[in-house]
């Protein structure tokens, strides 16, 4: 009994490309350790209801949960993840600080459909420890 816990929504969410978004690149940006990365992502007025959520891409179609908007309760709660929501202009804004070089990788942000996200976007993230980026 101890081991289960139904009502709990797994923190590892199978990703779901919104309709247009799979042709989409990630956008790439790259940081430097300390700073923090600022992303928008753009969704259908339609779904503003919808939770907005924030993860990291582990393998092809999985995403480890970072942070949700409004909070569901099952997200680690670091406050290096925030989700400012502006439901009236149809997106939302995604900040990390305090970045660091092992935060580099592959992220979504999407709307929540129960274990499930749909994404709007990808971001391919790079932070470097120095003040150039090698070539
Ligand atoms: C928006 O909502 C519609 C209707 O529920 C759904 O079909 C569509 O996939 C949603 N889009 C996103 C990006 O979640």
């Amino acid at each position: 009994m101890a081991w289960e816990a139904p009502h709990l929504l797994p923190l590892v969410l199978l990703v779901l490309l919104a309709s247009g978004s799979w042709e989409q690149e990630p956008l790439l940006l790259q940081k430097l350790e300390g700073e923090e990365v600022s992303v928008r992502c753009d969704y259908p007025p339609q779904n503003s209801s919808k939770t907005k959520t924030w993860c990291r891409i582990i393998e092809g179609n999985t995403c480890t949960l970072l942070v949700n908007n409004p909070r569901l309760g099952e997200e680690p709660g670091n406050p290096r993840y925030i989700i400012r929501d502006y439901p009236g202009q149809g997106y939302f804004t995604v900040t990390m600080s305090a970045l660091a070089e092992k935060d580099s990788g592959l992220y979504s942000c999407g709307l929540h459909e129960s274990s499930r996200i749909n994404v709007l976007r990808t971001i391919s993230l790079a932070v470097s420890r120095g003040e150039f980026f090698p070539l």
